[in-house]
């Protein structure tokens, strides 16, 4: 597994990403972290944590993402999507994204739904989360969170109404 220092294909996906200095990013299947990497030069004084089940995956995102780590905008962590949950203390995150995962793309319903819940327990209220498959972005709704991320003020997710396909290259990322 190795992933060129600059993917254009991935360099897509973080242009298209609403991202903005301070902004909070989750990557779930990050791989050898050049998509970390991209976000982590796009988001100032914000944060990219990459997430990946594999532990060869975050090893060679550690020696990818060397930089970043030191700078503190960039962290690693060997979880499984379906397993994620905030360490004690841990900031919710305000977007999520997943290029090329198997567990959000259909083809295993129970570990997705799964994976959902999880995701939406790790964002903030307005948190959003895009997923990629074969060349497309898409804005995926996720569950309504009650998990009490402070059990004195229970957090309940309001329902996202819309999800957005977005054809990056031919078509300009719309987020609602
Ligand atoms: C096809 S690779 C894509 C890597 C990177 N996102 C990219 O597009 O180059 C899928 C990555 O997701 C990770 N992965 C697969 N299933 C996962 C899961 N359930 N939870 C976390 N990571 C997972 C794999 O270990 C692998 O690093």
């Amino acid at each position: 597994m190795s992933a060129p220092a600059h993917s254009p294909r991935l360099l897509r996906v973080a242009e298209a990403l609403p991202l903005s200095s301070g902004v909070r990013v989750i990557e779930f299947g990050c791989g050898p972290g050049a998509l970390a990497r991209a976000i982590a030069a796009r988001i100032g004084d914000g944060h990219v944590l990459g997430v990946d089940r594999s532990a060869k995956a975050i090893t060679l995102a550690e020696a990818a993402c060397r930089k970043e780590i030191a700078a503190g905008r960039l962290s690693l962590r060997l979880c499984a999507v379906e397993a994620f949950a905030l360490a004690p203390g841990e900031p919710a995150y305000d977007l999520a994204i997943a290029v090329r995962v198997g567990a959000l793309d259909g083809r295993h319903p129970e570990v997705e739904a799964q994976a959902l819940r999880r995701i939406a327990a790790a964002l903030t209220p307005e948190g959003r989360l895009v997923v990629e498959q074969g060349g497309t972005l898409e804005e995926l709704p996720t569950p309504r969170c009650t998990v009490a991320r402070n059990p004195s003020k229970p957090t309940v997710r309001p329902p996202v109404h819309e999800s957005h396909k977005i054809y990056y290259g031919t078509r300009y990322l719309t987020f609602g």
